[in-house]
């Protein structure tokens, strides 16, 4: 997820276990259909999940407005190898259908770029018309609770209660996100798209909470990063996973 929210009280801010748990869903995805999967990655930026899933051999296609996000993932697919297995298209959210014909993804990625778009719930139909019946989407969004939570802890108690109230999750005018997520609204929103939610994890709960001053190593970061793994997987403790900084959803076209 973006780096938007108080650089003093983050840590781990996009953790490894989301990107993980995309491959292993692609995994069994491709183990089922018996093929590697074609893939659509949208806002997929430098290719922070794109490359992984073309590492493990799936055919990935990025869409980001962005041409220096676009370059960079091009320079890092060649470093890699992998330049076969990734295509890049300039374009966005409230484009896809301009950019690409619809119906031909097995899985499409959606991580930390619905917060960006003009109407998540045109774009969430775009992206279920650009998957094949029984494909899946995962989707990764910034949650609101979380930030209302960081900035409390901070002292910024009246931006905390803006996030609370505001319809978009915002915390003011200057905060550089357009839009947070609740986890009901999102689920409503994937059902108006035709698509049924198969799994929900909250990522990064308490990581976006501890100060980045009290984390001192790379054993710092992976005790924090087990903590919170720990955390979600436990019974009972489902109502957890709305606090996480960020809410990602796996969710099936019918
Ligand atoms: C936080 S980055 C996430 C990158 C990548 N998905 C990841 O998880 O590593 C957000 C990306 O969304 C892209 N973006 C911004 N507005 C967008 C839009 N309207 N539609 C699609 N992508 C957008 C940005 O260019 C950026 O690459």
């Amino acid at each position: 997820m973006p780096d938007e929210q108080h650089p003093q009280h983050r840590v781990g801010a996009r953790p490894s276990a989301v990107v993980s748990s995309v491959r292993a869903h692609a995994d069994e995805a491709a183990r089922i259909i018996g093929r590697q999967l074609d893939v659509l990655d949208l806002g997929g930026g430098t290719g922070g999940v794109a490359v992984p899933l073309a590492e493990d051999g799936h055919r990935v296609t990025v869409v980001d407005p962005s041409p220096d996000a676009l370059a960079a993932l091009s320079r890092r697919a060649r470093e890699a190898g992998i330049h076969d297995n990734l295509t890049s298209v300039q374009g966005d959210g409230d484009s896809l259908d301009s950019v690409l014909s619809g119906g031909r993804f097995d899985l499409v990625c959606c991580h930390g770029a619905l917060e960006f778009v003009d109407d998540p719930a045109e774009t969430l139909r775009a992206i279920s018309d650009a998957l094949r019946p029984g494909g899946t989407l995962s989707l990764h969004v910034a949650g609101r609770l979380a930030v209302v939570f960081a900035k409390a802890i901070a002292g910024e108690f009246a931006q905390a209660r803006a996030a609370l109230v505001d319809p978009d999750g915002r915390w003011g005018r200057s905060d550089p996100l357009p839009r947070r997520f609740d986890l009901d609204r999102l689920e409503d929103l994937l059902s108006g798209a035709g698509l049924t939610v198969v799994q929900v994890r909250g990522a990064n709960i308490l990581g976006h909470l501890v100060p980045a001053s009290l984390v001192d190593s790379d054993a710092d970061r992976a005790a924090l990063a087990e903590l919170d793994e720990l955390l979600v997987a436990g019974p009972g403790r489902d109502f957890l996973r709305t606090l996480g900084n960020g809410l990602h959803l796996i969710a099936r076209r019918d």
